[in-house]
């Protein structure tokens, strides 16, 4: 480089040097370069000739990282540097010739959000191939009743298909939100140059079409320093792992002893090395475990990001090796979600067990008072007193007799007796969107038209 006399520290070169990382770039900066030099030969920059000794000089470099041959110079600083290096030993002198009208500025831009388009489609075909197994096992337990809790307290019954799909409608708003980020990476970057456009009359909408952009950024500076999309990704990536930890924590929960609503197939347990006796929900809790990562990568691009002034800046560096790894562990984290709860078994007779607890009841038992006319609160304090009553006895509501039941509820009678049948609680359930039957039958119905329209 001569514009220096001396040459890099090697302890600059650790710092500053990215092709270690961000090497994972390399087949959107083929593509990339592929159509820049296309449309360098057609705004006639380069010739023909040019074009075609930079087609194959760039072939050749694809062969090499896809056969895992390419070797990484010493001087490489980043991934740019060393296709344009390894592509000049090859092709010759043209090969500089590809950097015309072009700075690493709105390459590395442009590079990042071809790969974050790229795995948004993936993690929202995941998150479909997801929603597809809840549903699949909804539909399987659609009348296994089991307590619905809140503050980790029984507190009305619902059917299981009604809690899988809970779960399934989470999982469609982050496949909404990693949509939005195919919107916030449809528009080029790339011709931008180093800040202030080019001196060239390029064709920016051209290598928009060739590769897959909707139009082009339009103010060079925002285009060289916008990560948005890296926000964007990290922000829809967050709220997914912290959706699939909340899966995890359930699953961890519910295959307790204590609990025994389900059991996680072997494939996705471990034992231990000392009991022997043990089964652990090893992958359950790694999901409940990795949302806060994937959340710490979203805050520290925005650590990076923060207080930069325009436009490129080294900061936008840092940008990647937070973006990979939330991409690679939400990926794998979908992956695992989808294969260990299909192979996950639920104990029907344990949560039927949990669910005729009689207390979860108590709602249903107010509302009587409600339909006799007596206003909801009063209804709320009676049936209060009542379940006192009953814990202090220790009776479940039914055992109370018709004596003990007007001390506290003189407007009581042998219906009480009727609203406690098993099933009434959760059929009577029937406003939209509640656990009756009909109800989430017609939830699966549109659960499964959402898939459809979605895979299509
Ligand atoms: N490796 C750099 C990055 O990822 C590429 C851009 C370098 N541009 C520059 N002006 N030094 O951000």
């Amino acid at each position: 480089m001569s514009r220096f006399r001396d040459p890099q520290d090697p302890l600059f070169r650790a710092l500053n040097s990215s092709v270690a990382f961000d090497y994972r770039l390399a087949p959107y900066d083929l593509e990339q370069s592929l159509a820049h030099a296309r449309m360098l030969a057609r705004s006639g920059i380069i010739s023909d000739a040019d074009l075609g000794e930079l087609e194959r000089g760039l072939g050749a470099v694809r062969e090499e990282i896809e056969a895992d041959r390419f070797v990484v110079a010493p001087d490489d600083e980043d991934v740019h540097m060393a296709i344009e290096r390894r592509l000049t030993e090859i092709a010759g002198p043209v090969g500089g010739k590809l950097h015309t009208a072009r700075s690493r500025n709105d390459q590395v831009a442009t590079d990042v959000a071809m790969l974050v388009r790229a795995h948004s489609l993936t993690a929202r075909q995941l998150l479909l191939d997801l929603m597809g197994t809840l549903a699949e096992l909804a539909e399987r337990h659609l009348d296994w009743p089991l307590p619905g809790y809140t503050h980790l307290q029984r507190a009305q019954p619902v059917y299981l298909s009604h809690h899988l799909l809970a779960h399934f409608w989470r999982f469609r708003r982050d496949l909404q939100r990693f949509d939005f980020c195919l919107t916030a990476t449809d528009e080029l970057p790339l011709g931008a140059g180093a800040l202030a456009g080019v001196n060239f009359d390029t064709s920016r909408t051209f290598v928009a079409r060739e590769l897959g952009f909707r139009g082009i950024a339009e103010n060079s500076l925002d285009a060289v320093s916008n990560r948005d999309f890296v926000l964007d990704y990290l922000a829809a990536a967050a709220t997914c792992a912290t959706h699939l930890s909340q899966l995890g924590g359930e699953i961890v929960l519910w295959s307790t002893e204590e609990f025994g609503f389900c059991e996680v197939g072997d494939a996705f347990s471990s034992g231990s090395s000392l009991m022997p006796q043990k089964k652990n929900p090893d992958a359950a809790e790694l999901l409940r475990a990795k949302a806060p990562r994937v959340v710490g990568r979203l805050t520290a691009v925005h650590g990076i990001l923060h207080g930069l002034p325009l436009t490129y800046n080294k900061d936008l560096q840092e940008d990647k090796e937070p973006l990979f790894d939330a991409i690679d562990t939400v990926e794998l984290c979908l992956r695992v979600a989808r294969e260990m709860l299909a192979g996950t078994t639920f104990d029907g007779e344990r949560m039927a067990a949990a669910a005729a607890d009689e207390f979860i009841a108590a709602t249903d038992v107010a509302d009587l008072l409600v339909r006799r006319g007596v206003p909801f609160r009063e209804a709320h304090g009676i049936v209060g007193r009542l379940v006192r009553t009953a814990v202090e006895r220790r009776k479940q509501l039914s055992e109370l007799r018709e004596e003990e039941l007007r001390e506290v509820a003189p407007r009581l009678d042998a219906e009480y007796y009727e609203v406690l049948g098993q099933g009434a609680w959760l059929e009577s359930k029937v406003s939209a969107g509640g656990t009756a039957l009909a109800r989430v039958r017609d939830q699966l119905t549109r659960a499964r038209r959402i898939l459809e329209e979605e895979r299509r």
